[in-house]
This record gives C-alpha cells, sequence and structure tokens, in this order.
C-alpha cells in the first residue's frame, strides 16, 4: 500500500468535490471538473489516493455505503460492537480513497495551477507538496517553463508550500476573491528548465520521498 498522484477520471470527480468542500468555502461546481476533464486538452488534474503500491484503488466500504450498500449499516455496527476487543476494527475498510486533488491550465509556455487541496485531516504529512511536486512534473511533460498561481494573501501555509518550489510573489489581483473581497497574491516559479531549479527540485523531491515512503497508513474520519 501506498501514496500514489493518478490522473482524475470522471469516476473520481464526486469524492473530489466532498475533499474540495473541506479545502475552500467556494468550491467549484461539479460539473466544472467534468467539463474541465472532457473536454480542456490544455488541463491536468490530478488525485491523491492511499492505494495499492502498483497504483490500484483501494475498494472501501465509503464507496458502496454512498451507492446504497444495504448492508453497510450493520456492517458498521458489528464493526462499533467489536472495536473494544480490537477486532473488527479496520481502518482500511472505511477510507475514502481520495485525499487530495490538483489541477493546471497550460497557456502557452506557463503553467496555471488551478488548483490544489488536501483532506483536513491528512495535512502537514507532505502529502500537499507530493501534489505539487506532480504538478511541477506535468507542467514540465506538456512543455511549460514557469508555473504561476493565485493565493489568498492569508493563505501562508500554501505560500510557504510553493516558495520552497522557488515561487515568488510577483503582484497582487485586487478583491480577487468574491466570498470576502481578499486580495490574491500572484506568484511564479522560477524557470523549471534552468538547472538551478533542476537541482533543488531533485533534492527537495528525494527528501520528499523518503518522508512519504515512512509514512503509515492515513487516519481519516469515517464519512459512513
Ligand atoms: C495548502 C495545502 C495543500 C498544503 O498541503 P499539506 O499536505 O498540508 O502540506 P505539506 O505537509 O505537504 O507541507 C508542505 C509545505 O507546506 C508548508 N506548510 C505545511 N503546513 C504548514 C503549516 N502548518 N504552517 C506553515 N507552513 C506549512 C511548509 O512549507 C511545508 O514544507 P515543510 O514540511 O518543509 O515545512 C493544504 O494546507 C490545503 O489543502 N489547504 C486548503 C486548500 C488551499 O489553501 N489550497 C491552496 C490554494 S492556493
Amino acid at each position: 500500500m501506498a501514496y500514489v498522484v493518478q490522473p482524475m477520471v470522471l469516476d473520481d470527480v464526486e469524492e473530489v468535490s466532498r475533499v474540495e468542500t473541506e479545502c475552500f468555502t467556494t468550491p467549484w461546481p461539479i460539473n466544472a471538473y467534468r467539463r474541465e476533464l472532457r473536454e480542456n486538452r490544455l488541463s491536468k488534474y490530478l488525485v491523491l489516493r492511499w492505494s495499492s503500491s502498483d497504483g490500484r484503488r483501494v475498494e472501501t466500504n465509503v464507496g458502496s455505503a454512498a451507492a446504497g450498500d444495504p448492508l453497510a449499516g450493520m456492517r458498521r455496527a458489528v464493526s462499533q460492537l467489536l472495536r473494544p476487543f480490537g477486532v473488527g476494527d479496520q481502518p482500511r475498510s472505511t477510507l475514502p480513497s481520495i485525499l487530495g486533488f490538483a489541477g493546471l491550465w497550460l497557456m502557452f509556455d506557463e503553467a496555471h495551477i488551478t488548483t490544489i487541496g488536501v483532506r483536513r485531516t491528512v495535512r502537514g504529512l507532505g502529502l500537499g507538496e507530493l501534489l505539487l511536486v506532480n504538478l511541477v512534473e506535468s507542467a514540465r511533460e506538456l512543455g511549460a517553463n514557469r508555473l504561476t498561481l493565485e493565493v489568498r494573501v492569508s493563505n501562508h501555509v500554501a505560500q510557504s508550500l510553493y516558495r520552497k518550489y522557488t515561487f515568488k510573489e510577483e503582484g497582487v489581483r485586487k478583491r480577487y476573491y468574491s466570498d470576502n473581497g481578499e486580495d490574491a497574491l500572484i506568484m511564479w516559479s522560477d524557470r523549471i528548465d534552468a538547472p538551478a531549479f533542476v537541482d533543488t527540485f531533485r533534492v527537495l523531491r528525494t527528501e520528499l520521498d523518503r518522508k512519504i515512503a515512512a509514512l503509515s497508513a492515513p487516519i481519516v474520519e469515517s464519512r459512513v
């Protein structure tokens, strides 16, 4: 079992939307993701899963409950009854499989990061960074030279993540966020084909891979 990043597919969209509501006060309408996946050839969307190491999805009771599994309630009750005896407590069976998501648009030779988010209960473990490095790699594959994004001036956690990967503030969009009129910082990475970036990226990626490999199974609250 491992944390894996995979291309987002249409079947992922409902779960991505649920994760997104944990991340943003103004999430995208669910159809926006569907449209992006179906129609936007210049976009790339990723999901982060706790998955079998060969990339296969972990089947979860969450999925079957959402699909109307009539035995889900009974299974949950049995699991609760057995918990004091250390039996029936099967965290993997109640895991939502998607823990984070991210996306970008290619505009000429610039990759615009449109979204990135991680479930609240698994933040601070390196998973947001894992998504970002995958976005950088996707941007490189698509032929981008630099990455750019907007971030709330108050979002110091995300800014810190971006700064780690050479992003710097190059402008402000006044009152960019409609929910509270907050300004956005416009941040740009260094050129991702520059030798200095390539070296820094390689070092950070190696450290991150080590950190992620040492993580155990994610602990997330059950939605069953
Ligand atoms: C931003 C977000 C994706 C970061 O994901 P994460 O998994 O929590 O972050 P990671 O554990 O991978 O940390 C990577 C870096 O982020 C920064 N960071 C993470 N948590 C932080 C904290 N509590 N305080 C300050 N910086 C922090 C650090 O630079 C960290 O690098 P380090 O480990 O070398 O210190 C996540 O907080 C999130 O989903 N937030 C809500 C959605 C959002 O704001 N998205 C960005 C929109 S622009």
